[in-house]
């Protein structure tokens, strides 16, 4: 992991905000650089759509402004991180515990630009366990279909996410059709959302300063 490429990829996203914007803004270390970086043009955008309330503070901290998703419509671009990123942009997200929102502006989103450092680009997802966001009643549950279906359940004990629920990250699943574990996973009652990004997948990828082809 390289904080130098987290921050040249945090900045290189600027130049995706247009005047007059509002910004779709993920969780993360990287995206910490983004928002920052973001602070230099608050007087050119109307204000930020946040997946969090850790970049909700930073956001405001820089006086940018902060907008609910149900009054601004859809929005032009989402800039956020990931814990892994494939050949075709498809996603693991959710090691910071805010994929369900972050998934919801990606949604709402018309350009997702991507921002990581190059250790988080591997050929097949999976190796990071994959975090889903559950109703606590159905954690048990959640754990069994997981298990049915080959995976490790492994409770994030003490974390609650910003919507009061838990995590789950499921290891030692090489996950070779994204899309179909995706929507296999969407079907189990109790989980809110799964840290997998393929339906939606990212547009853009920034590795450091450069285009992922
Ligand atoms: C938070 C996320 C983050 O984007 C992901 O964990 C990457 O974080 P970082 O930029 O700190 O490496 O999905 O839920």
């Amino acid at each position: 992991m390289s904080n130098n490429e987290k921050r040249l990829a945090g900045e290189a996203a600027i130049r995706y905000v247009d005047d007059g914007a509002i910004v779709g803004v993920g969780t993360g270390s990287t995206v910490a650089y983004f928002i920052d970086a973001l602070a230099d043009l608050r007087d050119r955008i109307q204000g930020a759509v946040s997946s969090s309330e850790q970049s909700t503070a930073q956001l405001k901290k820089h006086g940018i402004p902060v907008l609910d998703l149900n009054a601004t419509g859809p929005l032009s671009l989402y800039v956020d991180g990931a814990d892994e990123c494939d050949p075709y942009k498809r996603l693991i997200k959710g090691g910071g515990a805010a994929l369900t929102r972050e998934k919801i502006i990606a949604e709402a989103s018309e350009k997702f630009i991507c921002v990581i450092d190059s250790s988080k680009r591997v050929d097949l997802l999976g190796k990071f366990p994959l975090p889903i966001e559950v109703i606590p009643m159905a954690r048990s549950l959640v754990g069994r279909e997981i298990a049915k279906r080959g995976g490790q359940p492994v409770w994030r004990d003490g974390v609650v996410t910003d919507n009061g629920n838990w995590v789950i990250d499921v290891h030692g699943w090489q996950i070779a059709d994204p899309a179909a574990l995706e929507n296999d996973l969407n079907q189990i009652p109790g989980i809110v959302a799964v840290g997998l990004f393929a339906r939606r997948p990212a547009n853009i990828v920034l590795i450091g300063d450069q285009l992922m082809d």
